[in-house]
């Protein structure tokens, strides 16, 4: 289901402190609910570390980035459509929890904006993976610990409808990609084709 290992952290001085990274939370029961958003979580942090880690310029880093905005706005879609309505029920966090998900939203929006070999873009880059942090942190410790309560059962549905659910935006992304590909190659090819009816010069 979700196959990126998180490797080992390029040397950053300004990075989270490495406690703070990792929650003392237990990660949940394989394929509950807990299980597979905590999984995800670890997929950003990885994503994260390579966006760091790519060289400033060149195609890589762009590359890290689209990934890392893609699964942002999944976590944020499968959390707020399944997980944040479930949870509603044993926790008050979830108001601010939404809250915080439109500040990383207007966060990654102004990152994406920028060009990714300015100091600009990395100094962003790091408050951005701050605040995912302090956000996927506070899920982990007290979020996820409430949602214990909806007993385990409840807990499994939610974890398959979620992982399903995260197929389904992957599969719908990747073939988003593939047409826009298409139509990067139609207009090149219509490109070629105006040269050689027009040629320069
Ligand atoms: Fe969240
Ligand atoms: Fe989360």
């Amino acid at each position: 289901m979700i196959a990126i290992r998180r490797p080992a952290p390029p040397g950053d001085p300004e990075r989270v402190p490495a406690e703070a990274l990792h929650s003392t939370a237990p990660a949940g029961e394989d394929g509950d609910a807990v299980h597979v958003l905590t999984l995800h979580h670890e997929v950003m942090r990885t994503l994260f570390d390579l966006a760091a880690a790519t060289p400033p310029e060149g195609e890589a880093r762009l590359a890290v980035l689209d990934e890392l905005a893609g699964e942002m706005d999944m976590h944020e879609k499968i959390e707020h459509e399944i997980f944040y309505p479930a949870v509603r029920r044993v926790t008050g966090m979830v108001p601010a929890a939404g809250a915080e998900h439109r500040q990383l939203a207007d966060q990654l929006a102004i990152l994406l904006t920028l060009d990714t070999a300015s100091a600009e873009f990395d100094s962003h880059l790091r408050a951005l993976r701050n605040a995912v942090e302090h956000h996927a942190g506070t899920e982990e410790r007290e979020m996820f610990a409430a949602a214990r309560s909806l007993g385990r059962t409840e807990l499994l549905r939610l974890g398959r409808e979620l992982a399903d659910r995260l197929e389904e935006l992957r599969r719908a992304r990747t073939q988003r990609l593939i047409r826009l590909g298409r139509q990067v190659a139609l207009e090149r090819g219509r490109g070629r084709l105006g040269r050689a009816v027009h040629p320069r010069g």
